[in-house]
């Protein structure tokens, strides 16, 4: 008999400075609408020096299981999604588990899919509960990264950093319903070859695999006899964020593909899509972690019951759309609160710091 499963707690994190887009547009001599109207950007999220994805990971970590509470030994499989790891064979898990002090009984693996690699370790978790193999166990997944490209790069202006940590285990926070719509097709739209330190992107074919992806996990969700809401049941539908344009270009096409007219989908996308975008434009592309804090962001919103999707996309690529209920601990707001108060911290860095910290910081430009 499978155990209540989903998501029992969060914990999110963010790096503590930030970078007006605008203050990249003066660096980059480019006119400041083409990065707040074009892309739809507002800050980039920035790691200060002894900051990481591996750092940010912890405190993330650290958040979702204080406000769990159990007890830690019940932690039966650390999984940690990631691009941005420190090493090629040592999982960044291992770094994490390191920092707080976890091991003993349990898988701990790091898992790597570009943007997807996140939600792949959180179903890898939830299917882990369902299928009796956890022996009623809670797993402890996270999403972190620090996305950065080449200076002067197209994708510059998307830049981010972030994660968010989940522990999976009762379905307080969320129940994420066992069925799923994924889409997948190799492609290099996105990839970051072993030794290169930035990623290699051709702009024009990531946008079109990630509204292929989107069209197609849609129409699964749709198709599906079993799936447990309507799409426009969905109180709110979230989306991978690597700059929010991309979601209000990837919509459209997805919602058409069943049939909708243009109003119908503009009514959805100012009611379910666009309160999902604040968050994200407030920390940039956080690559694993993106999806789930529009996810967090809205949560909080939803009564006990309340639908809502979920879509996640990595580039190489891979893809799928989640179908989640807000649980009775939705309305909590704690981990939201904890990412405010770091917002409220965070230092705002000028363009000329931005590329010191690139130089000193990176190391590599
Ligand atoms: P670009 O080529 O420099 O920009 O970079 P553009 O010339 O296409 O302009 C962008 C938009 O700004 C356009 O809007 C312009 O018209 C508009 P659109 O026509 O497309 O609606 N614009 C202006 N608007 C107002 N005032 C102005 C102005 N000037 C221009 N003055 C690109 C764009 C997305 C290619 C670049 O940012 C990039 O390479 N980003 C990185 C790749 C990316 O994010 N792809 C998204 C899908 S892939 C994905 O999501 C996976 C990923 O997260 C990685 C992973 O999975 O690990 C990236």
């Amino acid at each position: 008999m499978p155990l209540p499963t989903g998501i029992s707690s969060l914990g999110l994190a963010v790096p503590s400075l930030a970078l007006p887009v605008e203050s990249l547009a003066a660096l980059r001599g480019v006119d400041p609408a083409k990065y707040t109207v074009g892309l739809g950007c507002e800050t980039i999220a920035l790691c200060a020096p002894g900051e990481s994805a591996v750092t940010l990971a912890t405190t993330a970590a650290r958040r979702a299981l204080a406000r769990w509470g159990g007890d830690p030994s019940r932690i039966g499989l650390l999984a940690v999604g990631t691009e941005s790891a420190p090493d090629m064979s040592r999982p960044m898990s291992a770094f994490v588990a390191e920092a707080l002090g976890l091991s003993g009984a349990m898988r701990s693996y790091e898992v790597k899919h570009a943007c997807y690699g996140g939600t792949v370790a959180l179903r890898q978790a939830l299917e882990w509960r369902l299928s009796g193999a956890a022996r009623g166990r809670a797993a402890l997944v996270v999403a972190s990264d620090v996305a950065l490209y080449r200076l002067e790069d197209g994708g510059e202006p998307t830049q981010g950093a972030g994660a968010v940590a989940f522990v999976v285990d009762t379905p307080d926070v969320a129940l994420v319903d066992v069925g799923t719509a994924s889409y997948a097709e190799p492609a290099f739209d996105f990839h970051r070859p072993v030794g290169h330190a930035f990623p290699v992107v051709d702009g024009k074919l990531s946008l079109d695999c990630y509204v292929r992806a989107a069209t197609r996990c849609f129409e699964a969700y749709a198709r599906d006899p079993d799936a447990p809401f309507a799409v426009e049941a969905a109180r709110y539908a979230c989306f991978h964020v690597p700059f929010p344009k991309m979601v209000r270009k990837a919509v459209p096409s997805a919602l058409a593909a069943l049939g909708w007219d243009e109003a119908r989908i503009e009514a959805f996308f100012t009611r379910a899509v666009e309160p999902t975008l604040a968050l994200p434009r407030r920390i940039g592309n956080a690559y694993t972690a993106s999806t789930w804090f529009s996810v967090a962001s809205v949560l909080p919103s939803l009564a006990p019951a309340e639908p809502m999707l979920a879509f996640s996309y990595g580039s190489g690529f891979g893809s799928e759309l989640l179908a989640l209920l807000a649980g009775p601990m939705a309305s909590d707001g704690g981990a939201l609160a904890e990412l405010e108060a770091d917002f409220a911290a965070r230092r705002v860095v000028s363009g000329a710091e931005y590329l010191e910290l690139r130089r000193a910081h990176v190391g590599v430009v």
